[in-house]
């Protein structure tokens, strides 16, 4: 079955704590965790300190998604404040293999993440160090936009190159019923969703809607 990641990026910043507990109640399968830097996406959200004060509130695993222009610089931090998951863009670094190991030398699980124009193929030479990727089916930086098609063609082209690797494809932005659908479809198996899981508050209601 389809893995749901709520991001916390549509909670209430004023009660993350609970938030995270009742997304756990609700049967999330792990914390999708925002990371803006105000640089490489307009946006500016969580730091370490916030990740490292949120650790005591679930046992779920935190799927920390930096969006930031420096992820080398910031992987330590995040990896000593207890993510689980860390995902870089293609896009920021040029020693995407060399930040990937820093990530696995963590003992965490890495990700690389795609915007919605990069294509594909730069995933071909460091398949063999991801547990995730992860695509963007919005541009990145806020949440509540609306769901680009042309990612569904991505995701099962990504299917393919995966084979038989262990390693997950993650869909992130604009997921809601209808669209979880298509990207189950394509070969997803975690969809990231913030605004509907949050909306109206009936959190489980919401997530069992998605699978
Ligand atoms: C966008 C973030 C997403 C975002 C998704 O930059 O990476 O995780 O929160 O939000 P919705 O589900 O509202 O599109
Ligand atoms: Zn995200």
């Amino acid at each position: 079955m389809v893995k749901i990641a709520p991001s916390i990026l549509s909670a209430d910043f004023a009660n993350l704590g609970k938030e995270i507990k009742a997304l756990e109640q609700a049967g999330a399968d792990m914390i999708h965790i925002d990371v803006m830097d105000g640089h490489y996406v307009p946006n500016l959200t969580f730091g370490a300190g916030v990740v490292k004060a949120l650790r005591a509130y679930t046992t779920l695993p935190f799927d920390v998604h930096l969006m930031v222009t420096e992820p080398d610089k910031m992987i330590p931090w995040f990896a000593k404040a207890g993510a689980d998951i860390i995902t870089v863009h293609l896009e920021t670094s040029p020693h995407l293999d060399k930040i990937l190991m820093s990530i696995k030398d963590y003992g965490l699980k890495a990700g690389v993440s795609l915007n919605p124009s990069t294509p594909e193929e730069g995933l071909k030479y460091i398949l063999d160090r991801l547990d995730q990727i992860l695509v963007m089916s919005v541009n990145p930086g806020f949440g509540g936009q609306s769901f680009i098609d042309s990612q569904l063609e991505k995701i099962s082209n990504i299917k393919q190159m995966i084979g038989d690797r262990a390693i997950e494809i993650e869909v992130d932005g604009g997921i809601n019923p209808l669209t979880a659908a298509e990207c189950i479809a394509a070969g997803a198996d975690i969809l990231v969703a913030g605004s509907s899981i949050f909306v109206g508050g009936e959190y489980q209601k919401n997530i069992n809607n998605l699978r």
